[in-house]
């Protein structure tokens, strides 16, 4: 959410900066800036939707600025317009600040510098750090912007420059991810490693309460009381074709596409082939906490929520384990209670989710135990866990969440075994169980082969307003994610329901011109979803349904039916959701919409 890219090198800033904050624009797209100093004095461009509207205002001129930088913005104070963009400045056209987060007591310093003199000329919070920074300047940039935020309460990730300390770019953390791209006499500040990818994989990861000064040959760490901190630079495994389109239309297709290979990924490692135990090397600094955990409870948001809906139900089934989940926005503020027998799960694509960072500093205030499951290596959940287990799947770019999804299931899946193994509850299955997850990929790729069948669908279906998704048992999960990959990048109106709560309610709704996605798999409720079926039938619904190969019965109870292989029960989501992900996007592209950037949504919400 937001993205920030600062550079100082030797190369020309303008191209890099636009370069780097392209790779962002995932993270917030409706309006972005740049400021950098040219000539001595400070140059700050802003436009009103995608960064190629910015770019349009740079081209044709010929700045040869080195050091600057650059905003994509996803708006929470004041709409997305000119006036509210960063980058924000000072009352003098000095100073320029980019920010991502929320600064909660800005109402009080606005009116406190106000009160002052200083002039504003947004509605944005962060329009108070430029006008702090101002107020604070003595000597150099970083004093002033560590005495800034000593009067800053809320989250940020900032990076400032100034013309009066022209040859820097300072940066601070607190809640909202910074990362150094350390390269060869040139620095990078980004939100999010891909921004800096092409030029370097070397990294160091800002934590909280952290400062960094960039100058031309040389960096540093601080802590807000201006005390060097030493941080190891680490190695990004990501390369840039990782982050590219690969030839595909949309990174969600591609990333849709891509689920074979990343599942493959996900298990490598960690299946041992002569044993067939399941191996998680990053749980074993708890495993004592995690053989004794009588509860776990799993927090995450959207996608994540979803995967973890899935893991509830893998985990009671095959472990025993008890298992709540919860949306992270609730277990924050409800007063949740933790034992210490209580073993809390985060799930976060990006690790970096603010109320999923938030529930987990909550459950650990409590004393739980943190065990994250995210694929952002370095990422703040990750990093905040007591321990945990990378999805391994490369970077995730498309905003609706895929092979994220369906990786997450599959680590649950094998973190299920694992637990299975370490509580000693063997399983005559085990080795089944393990085999059967193996042969998902392959399963995964014939789904992908069939897609236009699922395109012929979407073409009958595309000018729909409303649609119903209806699962039941492991696939009732499924059915909230189909009904949300539908709604965030189709804008038509989607649910998803357990199959048998539909008579309480959203039977009201069907009628011819409402699809009703079934998934209505041959397992242990098949009986049960034919009768929803009948009943959605019967009052003149439409009925497309995910079924199992082979089952000839269903042909005639619907009108569509797209088969997928026959696995466990446990693992039906991870293929019932391929054809989903694809209907989605198909009808998505139908209408005209923007697939990978959706209107008002960003793909990591780190903001409350
Ligand atoms: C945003 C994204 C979703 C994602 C959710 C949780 O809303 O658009 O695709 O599922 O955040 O993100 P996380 O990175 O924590 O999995």
């Amino acid at each position: 959410m937001c993205g920030i890219v600062g550079y100082i090198g030797h190369k020309k800033a303008i191209k890099v900066l636009l370069d780097g904050i392209k790779r962002l624009e995932y993270r917030g797209y409706d309006s972005s800036g740049i400021a950098f100093i040219e000539n001595g004095t400070l140059r700050c461009e802003k436009a009103v939707g995608k960064i190629a509207e910015l770019e349009k205002k740079l081209n044709g001129n010929n700045f040869s600025t080195h050091l600057g930088i650059v905003h994509t913005r996803w708006a929470t104070h004041g709409a997305p317009t000119m006036e509210n963009a960063h980058p924000h400045v000072d009352c003098y056209n000095e100073i320029a600040v980019v920010h991502n987060g929320i600064i909660e007591n800005y109402d009080y310093l606005k009116s406190r510098l106000e009160q002052e003199g200083h002039i504003f000329k947004s509605e944005t919070d962060t329009e108070v750090l430029a006008h702090l920074i101002e107020k604070y300047f003595q000597d150099n940039l970083e004093m002033a912007v560590m005495e800034a935020l000593k009067e800053v309460e809320g989250t940020y990730g900032i990076a400032a420059i100034s013309t009066k300390d022209p040859q820097k770019i300072v940066a601070a953390r607190k809640g909202s991810p910074l990362v150094i791209g350390v390269g060869d006499q040139e620095y990078f500040i980004t939100s999010d490693v891909s921004a800096s990818l092409e030029h370097t994989r070397d990294v160091v990861y800002l934590d909280d309460n952290e400062v960094a000064i960039l100058t031309l040959n040389h960096y540093e760490t601080k802590t807000m009381q201006n005390i060097l901190t030493h941080k190891k630079v680490e190695e990004v495994l990501w390369n840039i074709d990782m982050i590219e389109k690969g030839g595909y239309e949309h990174f969600m297709l591609k990333e849709i596409h891509e689920q074979p290979h990343a599942l493959r990924n996900a298990m490598r490692g960690r299946i041992d082939d002569i044993s067939g135990s399941v191996k998680l090397g990053g749980l074993i600094s708890c495993e004592k906490e995690l053989r004794e955990a009588k509860r776990i409870v799993i927090v995450a948001c959207g996608t994540s929520w979803h995967a973890g809906l899935v893991g509830e139900y893998i985990l009671e089934d095959l472990a025993r384990i008890p298992v709540e989940v919860e949306y992270a926005s609730e277990f924050r503020y409800r007063n949740p209670i933790i034992e210490k027998d209580t073993v809390v799960i985060a799930i976060s694509q990006s690790g970096e989710t603010a109320d999923t960072l938030a529930a987990m500093r909550e459950a650990k205030h409590k004393g739980a135990k943190l065990l994250s499951i995210c694929n952002v290596v370095g990422s703040t959940i990750a990093r905040e866990a007591d321990c945990g287990v990378y999805l391994h799947i490369g970077p995730e770019i498309g905003v609706a969440s895929t092979k994220a999804f369906t990786a997450q299931v599959a680590v649950l899946y094998l973190f299920t075994l694992y637990m299975m193994t370490l509580k000693g509850r063997p399983n005559l299955k085990y080795s089944d169980m393990v085999k059967v997850i193996q042969s998902i990929p392959d399963k995964i790729q014939t789904i992908l082969n069939k897609d236009d069948e699922i395109l012929k669908i979407a073409r009958l279906y595309k000018d729909s307003e409303h649609a119903l998704y209806l699962g039941r048992g492991y696939n009732y999960p499924v059915a909230l994610e189909g009904a949300l990959k539908l709604k965030e990048i189709s804008y038509i109106h989607a649910e998803g329901y357990p199959a048998a709560e539909m008579k309480h309610g959203p039977i009201a709704l069907i009628n011819k011109d409402m699809p009703v996605v079934f998934i209505a798999l041959k397992d242990s409720v098949y009986g049960k979803i034919l009768s929803n079926i009948e009943e959605v039938k019967s009052r003149g619904g439409r009925v497309i349904a995910i079924a199992t190969e082979g089952d000839e019965q269903i042909v005639e109870k619907v009108d569509h039916v797209f088969y997928i292989p026959k696995t466990s029960d446990t693992l039906t989501p991870i293929l019932s959701v391929i054809p989903l992900q694809l209907l989605a996007y198909h009808m998505a592209v139908m209408r005209g919409c923007d697939v990978d950037k959706p209107r008002n949504l960003a793909k990591s919400v780190t903001v409350e």
